[in-house]
């Protein structure tokens, strides 16, 4: 019992950064309009963590909004999820709807991230029994860019979506629409999902 308090402290420190309250996640996409402009319905009600392993320094969970230096997003990303009630398999997408710019996003979406078969292990770790469909691509917001929304989404997976050819690894990122793909091969809404912010490195702005 004596540890209690270091052990509930360190818990605490733990889970500082990351999302703890679909409400919370909800709101902050509303907030940043991502609902809107990526033409989803966004009613989460699990929550999905996405970690980035750092060179030299601990992991960063995002929690929804954040605002990440450019050099902490190589990737590529862990995730997690909690509060699912089943054992998938999930599909996992992440989106930047603002390339080149938020203002004038005539590339977008870009897609960074596609994977299928995704099941949740201890603790919630997902892991693919399946090479993802679009690896991890980093963020590379161009010099002078506002910072751009990196969204990530959690879908529970349709049968067949390993026979779908809507989306292959030869198809381009760019021009990609998530709620087109959705329809397409029956996603459905996403049942968790964050995002972070990330602008131009410093050095190139
Ligand atoms: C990332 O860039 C920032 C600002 O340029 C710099 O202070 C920081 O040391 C860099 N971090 C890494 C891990 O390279
Ligand atoms: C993406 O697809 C949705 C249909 O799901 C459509 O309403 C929307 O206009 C499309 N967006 C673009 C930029 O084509």
């Amino acid at each position: 019992m004596r540890f209690s308090i270091g052990f509930l402290s360190l818990v605490a420190l733990a889970v500082s950064a990351q999302d703890t309250s679909v409400r919370t996640v909800k709101e902050a996409f509303d907030n940043a309009n991502i609902p809107t402009d990526l033409h989803i319905t966004f009613d989460p009600t699990a929550l999905l963590e996405v970690t980035f392993p750092e060179t030299g320094s601990s992991p960063i969970t995002i929690h929804a909004g954040e605002q990440l230096p450019r050099n902490s997003t190589a990737g590529p990303p862990i995730f997690h999820v909690s509060g699912i009630n089943c054992k998938g398999p999930f599909v996992v997408a992440a989106v930047d709807p603002d390339a080149p710019t938020p203002q004038n996003p005539t590339n977008a979406q870009i897609r960074h991230f596609l994977g299928g078969n995704f099941t949740p292990g201890e603790g919630g770790l997902l892991t693919n029994s399946t090479p993802a469909i679009s690896q991890f691509r980093q963020p590379t917001p161009p010099a002078g860019s506002d910072a751009h929304r990196y969204t990530f989404l959690l879908f529970k997976q349709p049968a067949g979506f390993n026979q779908q050819t809507f989306v292959t690894p030869t198809t381009s990122t760019s021009l990609f629409n998530i709620s087109a793909f959705a329809e397409e091969v029956g996603l459905g809404n996403p049942i968790a999902g964050t995002f972070m912010l990330v602008a131009p490195d410093p050095t190139t702005a």
